[in-house]
């Protein structure tokens, strides 16, 4: 991949990565359309990280469609698609881990204690291995997107973090690969995250500013579900994730399937 990437620059071509896990959906492919058109060449990784699942998490039966994804990205014309496996990417004797301390700390940082450190290490592996001018992430991924601006403004690593609206279906849920987890009741119920963001919102936009009242507001839609069992609802700034601000996350427990959404409050909320 490193070679490739070599070639590629010393041509005077731009290198868009758009990392992922698999299980592509068309999140993902937003994603890699909006590489393909900033970008003279595109990688798409497909990497399972272990190191980013904590014990006990769903590592073992993530959804995983390999020919399904390589046709996905045949027919969006990328470049190259990057598929190292654990050994490629950890070999024996790897000891080197990324900590980004701060942004990764709460909310999901403390909920799965281990996940941004996996994450930001194997991200700063993918920006090496691909030489990558641009990477794209998705704003599904709120917190991700944080650790991962920090871990690339920390370390001078020369890549531009471009980040992508979160795709949603018709009924505002957004596309994760973890809903494919969700039985139809359950996926009935996962609705209860979308509608908290926008009843928020709305009142965001009619001028509630009192962080506890927005928090309640969100607790309360997820609490009305039977099947939704609230992780956290918070209002934080979107840089720090612990100063106040006016991005709202949500993480809830939909029967055995863990669920995350967030909405920045001063933006109308889609549909
Ligand atoms: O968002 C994801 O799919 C993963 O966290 C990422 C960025 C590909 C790192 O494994």
């Amino acid at each position: 991949m490193r070679d490739i990437a070599r070639g590629w620059h010393a041509a005077g071509h731009s290198i868009g990565l758009v990392p992922t896990m698999g299980a592509l959906h068309a999140g993902h492919m937003s994603l890699v359309d909006q590489a393909c058109r900033e970008n003279d060449k595109v990688v798409v990784s497909v990497f399972v990280n272990p190191i980013q699942f904590t014990a006990g998490e769903d590592l073992g039966r993530y959804p995983r469609s390999p020919e399904r994804d390589l046709s996905l990205l045949r027919a969006a014309g990328v470049d190259a698609v990057y598929k190292p496996s654990v050994a490629d990417m950890y070999p024996t004797g790897a000891s080197t881990h990324v900590i980004v301390h701060g942004v990764a700390d709460a909310l999901e940082g403390a909920a799965r204690p281990g996940h941004f450190e996996g994450v930001a290490t194997v991200v700063a592996k993918l920006f090496a291995a691909t030489s990558a001018d641009r990477a794209y992430f998705g704003q599904k991924d709120a917190q991700q997107v944080a650790v991962v601006k920090r871990l690339a403004s920390d370390l001078d690593l020369g890549v531009e973090i471009r980040v992508c609206p979160t795709v949603r279906e018709a009924d505002g849920l957004a596309l994760s690969s973890r809903n494919a987890y969700l039985n139809p009741a359950e996926r009935q119920a996962a609705v209860c995250l979308s509608r908290a963001l926008g009843l928020a919102a709305e009142a965001y936009g009619r001028g509630e500013r009192d962080p506890a009242r927005l928090r309640a507001i969100l607790r309360e839609v997820i609490d009305a579900e039977p099947l939704a069992k609230l992780d956290y609802a918070e209002v934080v700034d979107a840089a720090t994730f612990f100063t106040p601000g006016s991005l709202a996350l949500v993480a809830v427990r939909i029967g055995a399937t863990r669920l995350i959404d967030n909405h920045d409050l001063k933006l109308p909320y889609p549909g």
